[in-house]
């Protein structure tokens, strides 16, 4: 093996999960609910994104926040992925997400928990751990838990920059709002609502690139990545905006599109790709992860088949 410094990522997962799915037939109430096919997976936003940055070919740290039995299931679930983890201990179990798939109207019914309560104590390692890490790329994604101040994305993307590390940040509601408001972060990525929910005002969709740009210049983000599902993604920095239409592909399940989107963009970056790029690397890696079905995140080829394909056409 070559010896050279490779770009790191470090992954942050504060509200982590256990994601169970299934399948029924019809979904009802009252009577039983008789599932079949019963996957589970390592989830929540940071170990999410930590598992697609592992499918597309990388390696990452991940720091997440551990309790209870399902804790240790968790850990257990993580130790064959080529991660580096950190867990840092609460009192509180890790939750366990359920989603129903029902096939005879092919809608999917979720069901997540709000998780553990955790307090400032069991958090304060995480800040510090945080604060000696090297990493060039930290990335935070999804909600915080019970019991954690919702300034908590802001003083880590503080921590990071301080350093003249890169943050990256995918959550939404306070936190969000927050870190949009007071932090230097380098990468956020709200979708459309979430966005919206933070200015406060609807956007058309040829508003949306001018919106974003007037906020990076205000000094919170570098790049502001808005999603909008079905409807591409709007990139804006200080000085482009780049639109793209959604890449055209067989829709199967949204699930983990954001996240999957999140790490191509951060996988690209480290590989030292250009902003515009890394863009559209994401792009192509949430239009993957809308064609595989259930809690599956994203499939290499298709990512890198969509990648090229999209290339070609000069998108
Ligand atoms: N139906 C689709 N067809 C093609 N690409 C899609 C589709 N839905 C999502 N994508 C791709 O995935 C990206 C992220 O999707 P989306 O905006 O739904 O993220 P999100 O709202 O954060 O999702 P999540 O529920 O995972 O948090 C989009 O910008 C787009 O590139
Ligand atoms: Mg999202």
């Amino acid at each position: 093996m070559v010896a050279h410094s490779m770009t790191k990522i470090l992954c942050l997962a504060l509200n982590p999960a256990i994601d169970i799915s299934s399948e029924a037939e019809v979904v009802r109430h009252t009577h039983k609910t008789r599932t079949y096919n019963q996957q589970q997976f390592p989830g929540g936003g940071g170990i999410n994104v930590a598992r697609v940055i592992v499918t597309l070919g990388g390696t990452c740290e991940l720091m997440f926040l551990s309790g209870g039995a399902t804790g240790e299931l968790l850990e257990a679930m993580l130790k064959p992925l080529p991660i580096m983890e950190q867990t840092f201990r609460i009192h509180d179990p890790v939750r366990v997400a359920f989603a129903v798939h029902e096939t005879s109207t092919n809608l999917e019914y979720r069901f997540v928990p709000e998780g553990p309560l955790v307090t400032e104590a069991e958090l304060e390692p995480v800040f510090d751990a945080v604060a000696a890490s090297d990493a060039d790329y930290v990335v935070a994604s999804g909600s915080l838990p019970r019991g954690v101040p919702d300034d908590t994305y802001v003083r880590l993307a503080d921590l990071v920059a301080a350093r003249g590390g890169r943050f990256v940040l995918d959550t939404s509601g306070a936190p969000l709002s927050q870190a949009l408001s007071r932090s230097r972060m380098f990468l956020v990525k709200p979708s459309l609502g979430e966005f919206e929910a933070f200015l406060g005002r609807k956007l058309a969709h040829d508003e949306v690139g001018p919106a974003a740009q007037a906020h990076v210049r205000t000094g919170a983000a570098e790049h502001i990545a808005v999603t909008l599902g079905g409807d591409g993604a709007i990139l804006a920095s200080a000085d482009e905006i780049i639109r793209l239409p959604a890449i055209n592909v067989p829709v199967n399940s949204a699930t983990g599109a954001g996240d999957s989107f999140v790490a191509g963009m951060v996988w690209s970056l480290a590989k030292g790709n250009a902003i515009g790029d890394a863009f559209r690397f994401g792009q192509a890696a949430g239009a993957a992860a809308v064609m595989t079905p259930g809690t599956e995140l994203c499939r290499q080829t298709d990512v890198v088949d969509l990648y090229e394909r999209e290339r070609q056409k000069g998108s």
